[in-house]
């Protein structure tokens, strides 16, 4: 059975931010498996969840915090992208690189217990239950721009916390200069990662001025609610002046180091995502331009800003 795709005509190639060989094998692997064919008929059939399923209660935690009150100091020069576009066009390799299977694969990831160990160069390590960080945390919303490198945008309010606020509960010492973050590693729920090729667990990095910079936010809901799984439930970053594949998804460890750290894409090709990854429309990407972005959903063209319309909260990082 092959997998028939229907492109609306806002979608950009699903293949393009995955270099040659690397997509060129996985698609045979997943061949074998026969993974895309189940995920096409689930979602003929409507076997999928919802973004967000009214049906599922919210617990009694989750029901004090929702809806977040939204920090106005963030506003958008877009319109929101709907709820549905967005909870339907996802990245998330650990399941499937079929965006618009992500939905389907990703409902197999158990969102509770949930901890993440805060860990390293700090003064006081700890594992967080994340019902614990939802009770302690400033929580709150912020509407964010989110610039993909393969040139495709969104805009939508992410409910979190800015990790400084984490941060400075573990203490980093002088000598931590870079934080690294890892997402969950189980190759029989998330299949993707039985790919023994490519550098699993998922892992990101920042360096500790960036972390700290408010802009760099912990979300666990968007739209006003959990994260759906296939948004990276319960719980991701959010880094809206970098390109997307830095906002790493269902966080389980973040540490505090003095080295910079080995991150997935940049270790499968390094010569086309580089570590600091800061939107920048002037520097191509060596297989396109990044001079422009589609908004998923309405496919309107706009401009790309430096750092994503950032820049006057994160360029004196760089300067
Ligand atoms: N995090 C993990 N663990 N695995 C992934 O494949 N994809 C990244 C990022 N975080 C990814 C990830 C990429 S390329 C993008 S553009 C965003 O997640 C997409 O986030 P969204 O699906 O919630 O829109």
């Amino acid at each position: 059975m092959s997998h028939i795709k229907i492109s609306k005509d806002w979608e950009i190639s699903g293949n393009l931010a995955t270099p040659e060989s690397v997509f060129m094998s996985r698609r045979k692997f997943l061949q074998g498996t026969a993974l895309t064919a189940v995920a096409t008929t689930a979602l003929l059939t409507g076997c999928t969840s919802p973004p967000h399923d009214p049906e599922v209660a919210l617990s009694e935690t989750e029901k004090k915090i929702y809806p977040a009150k939204r920090n106005e100091n963030f506003q958008l020069d877009r319109p929101v992208t709907s709820e549905q576009i967005a909870a339907s066009y996802n990245n998330f390799y650990e399941f499937t690189q079929v965006k618009e299977d992500v939905i389907v694969h990703a409902q197999a990831l158990p969102k509770r217990p949930w901890t993440v160990e805060v860990s390293g160069l700090v003064r006081h390590p700890k594992i967080f239950d994340v019902d614990d960080l939802l009770r302690t945390m400033p929580i709150q919303e912020r509407l964010y721009r989110h610039r993909c490198v393969e040139a495709w945008a969104m805009a939508v309010p992410w409910t979190g916390f800015p990790l400084k606020a984490l941060l400075k509960q573990v203490e980093p010492t002088y000598k931590a200069t870079y934080v690294r973050m890892t997402t969950f590693y189980k190759p029989f729920t998330a299949q993707g990662q039985l790919a023994f090729w490519e550098p699993w667990p998922y892992m990101e990095g920042l360096t500790v001025q960036e972390a700290m910079n408010d802009l760099a936010f912990m979300a666990v809901g968007i739209y006003g609610h959990p994260l759906p799984k296939q948004h990276g439930a319960p719980l991701r970053l959010a880094v809206p002046w970098k390109y997307g594949f830095k906002s790493i998804k269902s966080v389980v460890k973040i540490e505090l180091i003095d080295y910079r750290p080995a991150t997935f894409w940049n270790t499968l090709q390094g010569l086309e995502y580089d570590f600091t990854a800061n939107v920048n429309p002037k520097i191509p990407h060596p297989r396109w331009s990044q001079a422009k972005e589609k908004m998923i959903g309405t496919g309107e063209i706009r401009p790309t800003l430096p750092f994503n319309g950032y820049g006057k909260q994160v360029a004196k990082l760089y300067a």
